[in-house]
């Protein structure tokens, strides 16, 4: 298998709206052809139950083009007006939802699956679980031959009228809108996205490696934990919070407190803060922390003991979510420097693998408790 273009399609298949090609037709075989391929995705039970509606009637067109004017468009449109020339990193994706809402009957083909069923939580085999894989299946399928689509959801908020326009049963569920034409050219790139790394698990839910990973987790190999939670605030206030480093300690069961040291005037990269700690196996103690990752409204973190050669690396991150509100997550990675763990590990080094396990448990519960407490606190 070729397997560079296989990766490439899938990794540039974006939502195509402002270089859909309008006037070139599209012939019905590309369609059943990408359907095809298409209908190759798994389904539950091995049972044919998606349906594929193809609309090409400019009259059928317009009556789907108000609809999804009136269920989401004026949004789109409105954002559009309220983004433009503001910079924000949101305007390029509203320009360009305004515009397919603007354009979307003169679109050559709107194709729309469907899947015999209804999704009623029953759990059976054959609905949204079966179909969504499949409609993205189609939606690669186009992009190899050189046509593009936008998976849009948002007309489904008028589905007893698409189903009226249509003549859907009511036992049949609509599942995307996908707006289909040839590309003006074919040259797109991969999106930003998570890298691996930060979302994946290995072996239990937070647990991330920087590296490796063995099945036996390493000191060296940079294992770590991440929590999260969503908070109905502003980035803005968000980031003050986390700032603040003696509001995350107050919910913590391990850490007192925390002093900026002498010269502090707001975070900064390289300022210190001396954290005093507490933990029944060892008693108090203090550890002197430096800031290594500020990035205002985006992340901010420090790392313990030695920046050269930490105990551990903590970072709090801050994402603006669709809709408002922010999500924060705290991350944290233990050393590569010496640490109290590192002391009971050369002391037991066969139980290296465990010890790293409970010290991570035992810090996703207070690190839970950290972003839940933030969340709490603001909300
Ligand atoms: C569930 C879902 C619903 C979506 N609904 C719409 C929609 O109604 N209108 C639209 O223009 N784009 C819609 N999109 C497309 C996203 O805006 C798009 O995937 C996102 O901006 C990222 O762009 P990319 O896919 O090119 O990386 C939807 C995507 C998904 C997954």
């Amino acid at each position: 298998m070729d397997t560079e273009s296989v990766d490439w399609a899938l990794k540039t298949t974006r939502a195509v709206r402002r270089r859909l090609d309008l006037g070139r037709p599209v012939d019905d075989q590309i369609i059943l052809d990408c359907i095809d391929v298409a209908e190759q995705a798994p389904t539950g039970g091995n049972q044919s139950s998606r349906r594929w509606i193809v609309v090409r009637d400019p009259e059928i067109k317009q009556e789907l083009a108000r609809l999804y004017q009136e269920a989401g468009g004026l949004f789109f449109t409105e954002a559009r007006d309220q983004l433009e020339g503001t910079g924000h990193p949101r305007e390029p994706m509203m320009r360009s939802a305004a515009h397919l809402v603007e354009h979307l009957a003169e679109v050559p083909v709107i194709v729309i699956p469907v899947i015999v069923g209804r999704h009623d939580g029953s759990g059976a085999p054959g609905l949204f679980d079966s179909v969504i894989q499949s409609a993205w299946s189609f939606c690669v399928a186009l992009r190899a031959r050189g046509l593009g689509s936008t998976w849009t959801t948002a007309v489904l908020a008028k589905a007893p009228e698409l189903k009226e326009l249509l003549g859907i049963p009511d036992g049949v569920t609509e599942i995307a809108m996908l707006p289909v034409a040839w590309t003006k050219g074919t040259d797109f790139r991969p999106a930003p996205r998570s890298p691996a790394r930060e979302i994946t698990f290995f072996d239990g839910y937070g647990r991330i490696c920087e590296s490796g990973p063995g099945t036996a987790l390493r000191m060296a190999d940079g294992p770590g934990m991440v929590v999260e939670v969503d908070i109905a605030a502003h980035p803005d206030v968000v980031w003050a919070a986390i700032t603040d480093i003696n509001l995350p300690a107050q919910f913590s069961d391990e850490f007192n407190g925390a002093d900026w040291d002498e010269g502090f005037d707001g975070p900064a990269l390289g300022a210190t803060f001396t954290g005093r700690n507490h933990l029944e196996a060892l008693g108090h103690w203090e550890v002197t922390s430096f800031v290594d990752v500020l990035e205002p409204n985006g992340a901010f973190g420090w790392c313990t003991s030695d920046p050269d050669n930490p105990g551990a690396r903590w970072r709090f991150e801050i994402q603006p979510l669709v809709g408002g509100g922010t999500r924060l997550l705290f991350r944290l990675f233990l050393g590569p420097g010496p640490s109290g763990l590192t002391m009971f590990i050369e002391q037991n080094p066969d139980k290296e693998h465990g010890m790293i396990v409970n010290r991570l448990q035992h810090h996703r519960v207070n690190m839970q408790r950290v972003v839940d407490g933030i969340r709490d606190h603001l909300q």
